[in-house]
């Protein structure tokens, strides 16, 4: 990335300014409740996203963030344990210090200050800090999409093909297979680097996912950052945006970028979290206005880069509560990627993994990437089974009798070919050459 010197100067300058205790303000907590922690008599007044900082008890220094402000009082979001903490104790703002991100973070779990949860000691800083609330680039000057990429999923490389520098989501309710079709994606040798962010998800899976998925070769080229369901919520909120900020960190380097995010609805639930203690009123759902600002400024984030810069390309879980899939935060989410993949309960009961069901998913960049003798697989693909669907409930009666319709008749041959070459075992990769042959074979009219 190119830094202006001066700027960067300036901005180092502007960042000691800040930090020195002789122009640092200071405060007290006035409130500690179910709420939060309210903060008062700051001269300058805090303002939104201020960061301070203040003791607990035992004199452990706790980091906490600045959510709202009213009369004087500003609410905080701790970054980290708020137990401890107590009405009356001082507090100071700080510098917005940003992340020290470097190659060194390659192959490393950490929290979404930069702190390591895998043992090992903390990746030394790099001088230059990155800043996790940035804007994305802007409109005009952002790179097109790239060429196709392949995932090594047949069911996403053939139905939903993804572009370099795309985003997808995959939506699904809860047990369906989100996390295990992420987790495969992992290792698709078709990026630079891989940056994982696990959001509010299950302390068990994380080391599963790193030795089990990622693998050591997988790990050395993909930075984890982790916030589990139990860490506070500003804490998840932070993880997923310290995750975009190390997939760009990269993207600005050159580099072909592959991020994952699981999910994002605990990053929505998040925001929820922090926005009703905030003091906002709570929405659609239970949701107050701002999460509906925080996920735009999350996700437009990955994506092409500027000139010269890389790229971002993105696969995000979201967990439809109650199979519900107008739900207000999927819905949301839809609206802001280039594609949806669903995941379909009753599909993974019968035993087909991945779970996708090809004719509910779209990826909106597909016209510009498959050649048009791939286009045309797919169609007939998706109308084969869509005529099956049709009849599925006639055939099941026994209502249905062979040579009525010579179209039905050949769907029903050709969809258990079409499910087989659909399902796939979570460590077996296909390239994009294989996945259409095995589709081209399960289209053909000949026996398999
Ligand atoms: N490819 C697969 N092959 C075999 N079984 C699978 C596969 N994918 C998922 N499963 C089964 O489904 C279960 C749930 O999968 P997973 O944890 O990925 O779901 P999820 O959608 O992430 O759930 P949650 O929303 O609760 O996090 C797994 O424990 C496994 O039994
Ligand atoms: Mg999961």
């Amino acid at each position: 990335m190119k830094i202006n010197p001066i700027g960067q100067r300036l901005t180092l300058a502007e960042a000691l300014i800040r930090s020195s205790p002789l122009t640092q303000s200071q405060g007290r907590i006035v409130a500690v409740d179910q709420n939060g922690i309210a903060l008062s008599g700051f001269r300058p007044p805090l303002a939104l996203r201020d960061r301070v900082a203040t003791t607990d008890r035992s004199g452990t220094t706790i980091i906490a963030e600045v959510v709202g402000t009213r009369d004087g009082n500003a609410r905080v979001a701790v970054l980290g344990d708020a137990d401890g903490l107590s009405e009356g104790s001082t507090a100071r703002a700080t510098a917005t210090e940003g992340l020290g991100i470097s190659q060194a973070w390659l192959g490393r779990v950490l929290d979404p200050m930069g702190n390591p949860l895998d043992g090992q000691p903390k990746p030394p800083p790099a001088l230059h800090r990155c800043p996790t609330r940035r804007q994305p680039p802007a409109p005009g000057l952002r790179q097109r999409l790239g060429p196709a990429v392949c995932l090594g999923v047949r069911a996403l490389d053939c139905f939903c093909t993804m572009r370099e520098g795309q985003r997808l989501g995959l939506f699904a309710a809860s047990g369906v297979g989100k996390s295990t079709l992420l987790a495969s994606l992992a290792r698709s040798g078709d990026f630079d680097v891989t940056v994982v962010g696990l959001i509010g998800e299950r302390g068990r899976e994380v080391r599963e996912f790193v030795e089990d998925d990622l693998g050591p070769a997988g790990l050395a080229r993909s930075v984890v950052i982790c916030a589990t369901s139990d860490a506070a919520a500003a804490v998840r909120r932070e993880a997923a945006f310290a995750a975009v900020t190390v997939a760009e960190h990269f993207r600005d380097q050159g580099q072909r970028v592959l991020l994952l995010l699981d999910s994002v609805t605990r990053f929505a639930q998040a925001c929820r979290e922090i926005g009703l203690a905030a003091g906002e009123p709570p929405a659609t759902r239970g949701y107050p206005p701002s999460v509906f600002r925080e996920l735009p400024a999350l996700l437009e984030r990955a994506g092409p880069g500027g000139p010269g810069a890389g790229s971002i390309t993105a696969l995000i879980t979201v967990l439809v509560e109650g199979d519900d899939h107008d739900e207000p935060v999927a819905d949301s989410v839809r609206g802001i990627l280039d594609g949806h993949v669903v995941l379909d309960r009753r599909i993974a009961e019968g035993g087909r993994f991945p779970a996708i069901d090809v004719l509910r998913s779209l990826s909106r960049t597909v016209p510009g990437c498959q050649t048009a003798e791939q286009a045309a697989l797919v169609t007939q693909a998706r109308r084969l089974l869509a005529l099956r669907d049709e009849v599925a409930d006639l055939v099941r009666l026994g209502a249905y009798r062979a040579g009525t319709d010579a179209d039905t008749d050949r769907a029903l041959r050709a969809a258990p070919r079409i499910e087989a070459m659909l399902s796939q075992k979570k460590t077996e990769a296909s390239s994009m050459e294989e996945a259409f042959a095995a589709l081209a074979r399960a289209v053909s009219d000949e026996p398999a």
